[in-house]
């Protein structure tokens, strides 16, 4: 359907041809001469309408019932002009087959549903314009960032999902668990996780006997890579076991992770600007009718918002410059501003939103004990090389930093955050072994999903959303 209707004169310029279209019967309205069905196959947005008259082969199945909303039909017809306004081009429909039935139960029919209620249909609901449109822009902004990546000379490395290390140290990770094999039959896979003698869960036994988690990032992993191919990104999975139930959290999300050779914060921050602005250029460009949905339906303004991101320059500020402002703003807010505290989601959102009017805001210079160990310590001694990517309604879309790349800094920030220095050996050796000064950041995918489509609500920035409680599907 995105070929015929994506052409350039919307499919006129295929009058005349015979085509199959395949796909699920979104309505159907039956008229006394002619029978009218929109046919969506998830290219694209819009519907092919399919006209039929009562000769059509097949259309004994749609004097049966079995077209209806749900059903998957393949059909046959000659591309004609539509007499409607929606479209330049239908299908007169000669021969409909319906490949399978749609219960009547089928819960998504023609009425707005509201997003909640599809949470819990999350393998029906890609048959949704909004979930269509959200999984089409996934797709192209991961498409674009590997072409934003590679067109600059960055080579995708794969970091491990299963890690022994904890890479922000902050202890948020889930542990990765070998089942027993079992010789009976068991009720559930909980009855082979190991146990001790008193029942209790035997963690000795996590990964074939060595403790093991699922990753949180994949920036140390990409370290090593940068320091020996120079710019290199990460592209996967990575999990956070944080306990809460917002807008913008995922137990399980995916984050894009650049790491730059030879580079500082400046460098980093420069990195960032133009990714984001690249795939945000990306998708105005290439998704025009999911944008053009998202625009009616989702935020008003919201093409506008992105053009102008994709065009102005970000607004920087230091942290110590952030608290000012925060402390000289009117606004009441729930945590309260001093130097030192780490800036929750309503003050960066206040920053981006209202003091810089929806501009993203490039925050850098954070104190060093609110920040991960392996941040550069700058030569205040307080605060490190360091900076979050803020946008409005989304707040943190982006977190990095220089990395400490001096042996002697590094050691001492691990003794003094009491962290096992012997189990970052490897990651001390690459300070060791010809080290550079280097900066990378992490940008969270689902966040920029929300921040591309205007989705209020993470849980509907994924297909299939991680949260508390939540892995059904
Ligand atoms: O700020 P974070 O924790 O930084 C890191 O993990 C660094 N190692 C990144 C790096 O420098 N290579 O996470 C980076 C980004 C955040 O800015 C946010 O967009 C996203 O990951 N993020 C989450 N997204 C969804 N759900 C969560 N629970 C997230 N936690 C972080
Ligand atoms: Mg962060």
């Amino acid at each position: 359907i995105a070929d015929i209707k994506g052409g350039p004169d919307e499919g006129l310029e295929r009058l005349g041809q015979t085509l199959v279209v395949k796909g699920w019967v979104r309505t159907v309205r039956v008229q006394s001469s002619v029978t009218f069905i929109d046919v969506n196959d998830g290219s694209c947005l819009s519907n092919m309408q399919c006209v039929m008259g009562s000769d059509a082969d097949g259309y004994d199945q749609v004097e049966s019932g079995s077209v209806t909303t749900g059903a998957s039909i393949w059909v046959q017809g000659i591309v004609v002009k539509s007499q409607g306004s929606k479209q330049k081009v239908e299908l007169k429909v000669n021969k409909i087959v319906v490949v399978g039935k749609s219960d009547p139960s089928f819960p998504i029919q023609k009425k707005r549903v509201s997003k909640e209620f599809l949470r819990t249909k999350a393998h029906l609901r890609p048959r949704t314009n909004t979930f269509g449109a959200v999984a089409r822009v996934r797709n192209a902004l991961a498409y674009a960032t590997h072409k934003f990546f590679q067109e600059n000379g960055f080579v995708w490395i794969s970091s491990p999902i299963i890690t022994a290390s904890d890479c922000e140290g902050a202890g948020e990770q889930f542990c990765v668990t070998t089942l027993m094999q079992s010789s009976g039959e068991v009720d559930s896979l909980v009855d082979c996780i190991p146990k001790t003698k008193d029942g209790l869960i035997d963690w000795s036994q996590d990964f074939f006997g060595k403790p093991a988690f699922l990753t949180v990032s994949g920036q140390l992993n990409a370290e090593t890579y940068a320091t020996a191919l120079s710019d290199v990104y990460t592209f996967g999975p990575t999990f956070r076991a944080e306990n809460s139930n917002t807008s913008r959290h995922l137990a399980e999300f995916w984050m894009i992770e650049p790491e730059l050779a030879f580079a500082d914060l400046n460098d980093d921050m420069a990195c960032a600007t133009a990714y984001l602005q690249y795939v945000v250029k990306y998708v105005l460009e290439n998704c025009k009718e999911d944008m053009d949905f998202f625009n009616t339906w989702i935020e008003k303004g919201i093409i506008d918002r992105l053009s102008d991101v994709a065009q102005k320059e970000f607004v920087q500020l230091t942290y110590t410059n952030a608290i000012e402002l925060l402390l000289k703003s009117k606004k009441k807010f729930e945590f309260p501003v001093k130097w030192g505290c780490d800036l929750q989601s309503e003050h960066e959102r206040y920053i981006t939103e209202e003091a810089f009017n929806g501009c993203p805001v490039i925050i850098r210079d954070y104190p060093k004990e609110i920040k991960a160990f392996y941040m550069r310590q700058n030569d205040d001694g307080k605060t490190v090389a360091a900076m979050d990517v803020l946008v409005p309604r989304v707040g943190e879309l982006i977190g990095g930093s220089q990395r400490e790349e001096r042996l002697e800094y590094l050691e001492d920030r691990l003794d003094q955050l009491k962290l096992n220095k012997d189990s970052y050996w490897w990651y001390l050796d690459l300070r060791r072994y010809g080290s550079v000064p280097h900066a990378g950041f992490g940008l969270g995918f689902e966040r920029l999903v929300q921040f591309a489509t205007g989705v209020e609500n993470i849980r509907d920035a994924i297909p299939f959303p991680r949260t508390p409680g939540s892995a059904e599907f």
